[in-house]
């Protein structure tokens, strides 16, 4: 181990989200707009994707600068095609935490085979449970029961408790917030709000469509009472309330009015490889090139120490109208 890793700000690197894939079987209004992401976008070519081993060889450079928890995200990330290989691979490492963040529809095909390989926990993205809102918001006609199917298929293969992320968008779906919350009390599974983000260019973000968490308590907390509780670790994202009658927890993600950088011990790795040290960075850096011109670990673990020291980032403890429309990497290329 190279020892603790301090960034500008004295935050170490504990999380490693990595993009596996920048498709989806999604078009998300919020995420990935069919205006932009149409039959012309251009995808990534195969060759541009770090291949497994890639990836693995990174986050075990991670691992010995104190890294514990991987996130696979995307775009869709059950798209990747073996990606439960990935998984072993990755689980493999000692002391290693292997997390997804999926729409949830491929996972009844796939859950017991990530378990099997030694995932961890799953994050299903929920954002109604009414079909024409949802149809509307996943502009792709993918029913609720799919993605119902694919958390109770979670479930069952033990990758519980399924934690339930609604992105919350004034208008659009937020009269859906306590019906989301009735549905999920009781039942195990910690539903989260999370508050729209300004995340790439193409989502036409304006703070109007914002509704502050402050807020989805106080609305859901009119039908059923809640207390705050205690975060499971510092830095944790999600801020955890709990049922005052015994009905469990759900969390909400306060990005835009409680930003949580001076916390943030997240790095993302996009899906060619890209070494971003924001969720909203500009730029960049080039991991891939470096691993194929055949630098040896100890050089990549020298750049990977040298990127991390120079970070300053707190994007959303600066975020003005003026920063919101600033060009931007996309979530879908990136990682939520
Ligand atoms: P667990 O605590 O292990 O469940 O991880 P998590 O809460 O980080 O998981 P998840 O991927 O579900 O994160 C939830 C959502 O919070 C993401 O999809 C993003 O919308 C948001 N989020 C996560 N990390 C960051 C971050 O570093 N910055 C900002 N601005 N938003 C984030
Ligand atoms: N604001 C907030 N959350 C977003 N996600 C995607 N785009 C946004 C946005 N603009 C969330 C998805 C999913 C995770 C990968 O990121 O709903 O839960
Ligand atoms: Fe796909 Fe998730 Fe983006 Fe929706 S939010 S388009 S499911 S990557
Ligand atoms: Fe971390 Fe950047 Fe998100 Fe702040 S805005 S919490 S620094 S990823």
């Amino acid at each position: 181990p190279t020892g603790q890793l301090l960034d500008s700000r004295g935050r170490a690197v504990k999380d490693l989200r990595i993009s596996v894939t920048d498709r989806c079987n999604f078009r998300c209004v919020y995420c990935m707009p069919k205006e932009v992401f149409d039959k012309d976008y251009a995808f990534l070519p195969r060759q541009s994707l770090l291949s497994f081993e890639e990836i693995t060889r990174i986050a075990r450079l991670f691992a010995a600068h104190g890294v514990t928890k991987i996130r696979l995200t995307g775009g869709e990330p059950l798209l990747r095609r073996n990606l439960e290989r990935l998984v072993a691979q990755l689980a493999a490492i000692p002391g290693m935490e292997v997390t997804l963040t999926t729409n949830g529809v491929l996972l009844p095909k796939k859950a017991a085979a990530l378990k099997a390989a030694g995932l961890s926990r799953v994050t299903v993205s929920l954002d109604s449970l009414d079909d024409t809102v949802f149809k509307a918001m996943n502009d792709m006609d993918v029913p609720v029961s799919d993605v119902l199917a694919g958390i109770d298929a979670a479930a069952a293969a033990g990758l519980g408790p399924v934690k339930i992320n609604m992105v919350v968008k004034r208008g659009m779906n937020d009269q859906e917030i306590v019906p989301l919350a009735r549905h999920f009390r009781g039942s195990g599974h910690i539903l989260r709000f999370i508050e729209f983000m300004d995340v790439g260019s193409s989502n036409g973000w304006r703070m109007d469509d914002v509704i502050p968490s402050a807020e989805v308590i106080r609305r859901i907390g009119e039908h059923f009472p809640l207390e705050a509780i205690d975060p499971n670790y510092t830095g944790e994202v999600a801020e955890r309330w709990r049922y005052v009658d015994g009905g469990g927890e759900i969390g909400v993600i306060s990005s835009v009015t409680q930003a949580f950088c001076s916390t943030c011990t997240r790095a993302r790795l996009s899906t060619e490889g890209r070494l971003y040290t924001c969720l909203f960075a500009q730029s960049g850096h080039d991991l891939r090139s470096l691993m194929r011109d055949n630098r040896s670990d100890a050089e990549l673990s020298a750049a990977i120490g040298s990127i991390w020291q120079q970070r300053g980032d707190r994007y959303s403890e600066i975020r003005t109208a003026a920063t919101a429309p600033l060009r931007k990497i996309e979530m879908s290329y990136i990682g939520g």
